[in-house]
């Protein structure tokens, strides 16, 4: 049964009360300029204030129509007896804000946190879903723990060219090194430049705006089967109109997000992630979500659940054929959940049902080859590994179900990149020697280094391996890599090099060895060595001297903790805003 609507809490109990409802000059000044706004007192006063947190910008197609969606919000609102007002935030572009929108999802969480705690809010609904977007908005509502509600963004269409089905990102990579390999020239890529991302709304693969939607409606903070749903579709409107009725229910209830989003909601949210085959930067993302909350969650939960978690979600890239659109029809994520209820904790509350139990209960499966029973999964075990060794003391992650698996267990001769421009410069210098065997290394790509870790860390192939047929190779880096890649690639190694991490001290010709089933990254070197090299190391200069980047460098933690900014994660005292 769903959550009921029984309470209504009185004005005076409501935090917007002491911006409008008390007798001094400051409520006088308030409800003047709500009447400068255009509204009626009967039209706000004494009604839950619901902010719409709206990371539309017409530079963002993943966000395009989140302007337009926002009105469906606002009806939803009005309808419940709230008050919406629609907030503009930054908006994060994975396609064009360089050098990567992760130097910028912490920017976007202090926005979200500072504007939620300094104006009138009672609830507020998140709106996002272009990758860090989702993480950045809850971080920060977490860390303001006010009733809220995410409305994802949702996937965009899927693309077509000359009669096939294109999936955005991963089909990207793949024609640019068909074209790098002389399979196609400029007449296929203007084609292709039409149909790789036809509509607007995120990726429609299982990259990490998927994954990290999917793991918001797991953590229980959207309504039932909304990160699935097409963004374009009429469906879409009715969800963004529901989360808007849904909020101000909230509010009544006041059902803060502190009391859905618990260790066991992370826990789930993992679980979902693996049994999706989703992105990597899930790992970065839920553990910052996580410490938000209070929760202890690291790499090693991912690990462990991984091995009891089965990939069902046949979904490309970790999947051969489907895509989001697929799976919304075939179920979309509470079909998929009604397969692992062994799994998952159904007793926590979500914000639409007191259990997700009852949130479940009629969720079906309509499509057995994109939602797989248990007898049938795309894998056996969770997509993800974590790896340690002294390569990476701190942990590594790698998504074994995208690597060809004659690389899961591989030794070989390391070649390395200090720096991702030196690599675009001599990836394919013959001189190097590259073979296929070769163990690709870069490094500078990091937390720090990068700064804001770019998704390099599917590091390119040589173009003469590639005209050989060679498709992947082992490659490690600091990086992260986007959730529409995939390959041998070995990612987050922490600590990162440009702090010392010993991804700093490896020598071109140095043998490497992987071994994903022993879960280890290992640098094969003589007793010593590693520490000789680690005395003759000097840190680099730091990137930024001043700005936002500098403070970034400063505060930003390594990615086994989810980088986060040490002030923002650390637990504390924020005073009221009215309490001065
Ligand atoms: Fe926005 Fe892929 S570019 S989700
Ligand atoms: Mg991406």
């Amino acid at each position: 049964m769903s959550r009921s609507t029984s309470r209504t809490r009185p004005p005076e109990e409501l935090r917007s009360h002491q911006w409008y409802g008390t007798d001094g000059l400051r409520s006088f000044s308030h409800r003047a300029r709500t009447r400068q706004l255009g509204y009626l007192p009967e039209e706000h006063l004494g009604k839950p204030v619901i902010a719409i947190l709206n990371t539309w910008s017409d530079i963002n197609p993943c966000h395009v129509h989140l302007r337009e969606r926002a009105q469906a919000v606002k009806r939803g609102v009005w309808q419940a007896g709230g008050f919406p007002l629609e907030f503009p935030v930054s908006t994060l572009s994975e396609t064009f804000q360089k050098p990567t929108p992760m130097l910028y999802r912490n920017l976007l969480a202090m926005e979200t946190e500072e504007l939620l705690r300094s104006y009138p809010v009672d609830g507020a609904v998140l709106m996002g879903g272009c990758d860090k977007s989702t993480p950045a908005l809850l971080m920060g509502a977490i860390s303001v723990d006010l009733p809220a509600v995410f409305v994802p963004a949702g996937p965009m269409l899927p693309g077509h060219w000359r009669g096939e089905v294109l999936g955005s990102g991963t089909d990207m990579w793949k024609y640019w090194d068909d074209k790098r390999a002389g399979l196609i020239g400029d007449c296929e890529l203007a084609g292709l430049e039409n149909g790789l991302a036809r509509s607007p709304g995120h990726c429609m693969t299982m990259g990490t705006a998927s994954t990290l939607t999917a793991a918001a409606e797991a953590l229980g903070v959207t309504v039932p089967g909304a990160s699935s749903i097409p963004a374009v579709t009429s469906e879409h409107d009715r969800m963004a109109a529901a989360s808007g009725l849904r909020i101000v229910e909230l509010v009544h209830q006041d059902l803060t997000l502190s009391k859905i989003v618990t260790s066991d909601a992370f826990q789930d949210a993992v679980t979902t992630v693996l049994a999706l085959g989703g992105s990597t930067n899930a790992v970065i993302h839920l553990i910052a979500m996580a410490r938000r909350a209070g929760v202890e969650l690291g790499l090693d939960d991912f690990d462990r659940l991984a091995r009891s978690t089965p990939v069902l979600a046949n979904v490309r890239p970790g999947g051969d054929t489907y895509l989001m659109e697929d799976f919304h029809f075939a179920g979309g994520l509470p079909g998929l959940l009604s397969r692992i209820p062994d799994l998952l904790h159904l007793d926590r509350p979500t914000v639409s049902h007191d259990t997700l139990r009852e949130q479940l209960a009629a969720a079906e499966v309509h499509h057995d080859d994109v939602i797989r029973p248990r007898d049938r999964p795309v894998a056996a075990e969770g997509g993800l590994a974590v790896l340690r060794g002294n390569l990476c003391p701190d942990g590594a992650v790698i998504k074994h179900i995208a690597c060809e698996p004659r690389l899961l267990k591989h030794t070989g001769p390391a070649v390395v990149f200090d720096d991702y421009r030196q690599l675009q410069r001599t990836i394919n210098d013959p001189s190097l020697g590259i073979t296929a065997d070769s163990v690709l290394v870069l490094r500078g790509a990091g937390p720090k280094g990068g700064p804001g870790m770019p998704e390099y860390g599917m590091l390119p192939i040589p173009d003469h391996l590639l005209k050989e047929g060679v498709r992947d190779m082992v490659r490690i880096s600091d990086a992260r890599m986007s959730g529409t890649s995939y390959g041998a690639c070995v990612l987050h190694i922490a600590p990162e090099s440009h702090v010392g991490g010993p991804l700093a001290l490896v020598h071109t010709g140095d043998l490497i060895t992987l071994d994903v089933e022993a879960r280890s990254l290992q640098l094969e070197l003589p007793d010593g060595e590693l520490e000789r090299r680690r005395a003759q190391w000097a840190p680099p200069p730091a990137r930024f001297e001043r700005g936002y980047g500098a403070l970034y460098a400063d505060q930003i933690t390594q990615a086994d903790t989810g980088c986060d900014f040490a002030f923002l994660a650390r637990p504390g005292r924020v005073p009221d805003p009215y309490a001065g």
